[in-house]
């Protein structure tokens, strides 16, 4: 008889997102007729931008045609790509080579899929609070996990413990929930911390478009030492609006090599075994977002989402209601008021005022008492939800 994986049964029952999903649809299930205002989910709402449509247009004529058509793609990425990201890197200042860039179909899908790379008895520290699926990955996978609470002391940016070893670090920075973000000298401890125990970081870099602070690395790379230390996780879903299109990317430098394996190797083995590569279409959209039409683009709605973030800021300001992120950032982490828990202000937001955020303790347990707000929602939305959210502040 089958053995499931029985480390299932340690998750929670739901995912996150799914359980906040499954308690609006109750809600418009018994309010027939209602409105929400969607500030949960950190999901675009924003088209994708001219460049992109055209180039996908494209693609889709070339896939018509027998002299253009493409059938199974490089499973580690089309090279157009991946040249095009390294460029991009590269034009930043960070000396990255094509073939250290992994085309993925986006960063929630990688973050799961890379765990291959480790053995199941190595560690995983968390800094939290954090994106749920670091965790339940992590915990599917059977693997010991050490939760690093941070809180408004640290402004959610820990340092690494003195007396703690873990052989996996996952590090998102701008953070999803909180929106804090490390600067240069904060990272770097991270880097040192990693480099003399010998660990890997993950580090999750979903949110670098957002940065606004030049203090603040838009990746890990640009800090000394981590070549041998880190993997860079990104996605132009935040970036340019692929959250339906899906569409990622992986840097594993050469140079990162423990017990004389090296990692980059070991996933193109991984790559050219389980999958088949990234759409072709799917690529040649994603290659048009690195383009200078399509960069000037694409910061036309980072600028849009980033009003939206002002719209709350400005409201959650005249309400003295203590928040952090939406500088650096797509979401607001903010204090719920009187004490209240985090799912009941979820409650109370929903049934009040019909506006649905993201409860803190979804993030762990040191989110408790915090709530998020995402700032990819319409403006119209984000301004009625803002509108809504004061009256009932106050
Ligand atoms: C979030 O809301 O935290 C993100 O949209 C989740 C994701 O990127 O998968």
């Amino acid at each position: 008889m089958i053995t499931p994986n029985l480390y299932y049964a340690e998750l929670k029952d739901s995912y996150l997102f799914y359980h906040i999903a499954q308690k609006t649809k109750a809600y418009l299930a018994a309010h027939p007729g209602a409105y929400l205002y969607r500030l949960g989910i950190g999901d675009v709402t924003r088209p994708l931008c001219p460049a992109v449509i055209q180039a996908l247009h494209e693609a889709v004529d070339d896939q018509a045609d027998s002299q253009r058509f493409h059938g199974y793609m490089p499973e580690c990425g089309a090279p157009f790509l991946r040249t095009a990201i390294a460029e991009h890197y590269r034009a930043r200042g960070t000396d990255i080579q094509d073939d250290e860039v992994f085309v993925s179909s986006g960063a929630s899908d990688e973050l799961g899929d890379i765990l291959d790379l480790f053995d199941r008895s190595s560690t995983a520290m968390v800094i939290e609070p954090a994106y749920p699926a670091y965790v339940d990955a992590n915990v599917i996978a059977g693997r010991k996990i050490i939760h690093l609470e941070s809180g408004r002391e640290s402004g959610f940016l820990p340092e690494p413990p003195e007396d703690d070893h873990a052989d996996l670090l996952y590090i998102c920075s701008p953070n999803n929930p909180t929106g804090a973000a490390f600067n240069k000298k904060q990272l770097q401890k991270w880097v040192d911390y990693a480099n003399t125990n010998q660990s890997v970081i993950l580090f999750d870099a979903a949110y670098e478009a957002f940065i606004e602070d030049p203090e603040i690395p838009h990746s890990i790379y640009e800090l000394n030492g981590a070549k041998n230390c880190a993997i860079e996780i990104c996605s132009l879903s935040k970036t340019a609006g692929f959250t339906g299109t899906r569409l990622g990317y992986t840097v594993i430098p050469q140079k990162l090599i423990r017990q004389g394996m090296s990692f980059h190797d070991m996933w193109v083995r991984n790559r050219t075994t389980k999958t088949n590569g990234v759409s072709y279409i799917i690529q040649k959209g994603g290659a048009a977002v690195f383009t200078p039409e399509g960069q000037r683009q694409i910061r036309e709605n980072i600028q849009y989402y980033k009003e939206n973030a002002r719209i709350l800021m400005d409201t959650l300001d005249r309400t003295g209601t203590w928040y952090c992120g939406g500088k650096n950032a797509p979401y607001i982490w903010l204090k719920c008021p009187d004490g209240m828990d985090s799912w009941t202000f979820f409650d109370n937001l929903l049934n009040a005022i019909q506006v649905v955020g993201t409860p803190g303790e979804g993030f762990g347990a040191c989110g408790e008492g915090y709530f998020r707000f995402s700032t990819f929602g319409s403006r119209e939305d984000t301004q009625e939800a803002a509108r809504r959210l004061e009256r009932f502040l106050e």
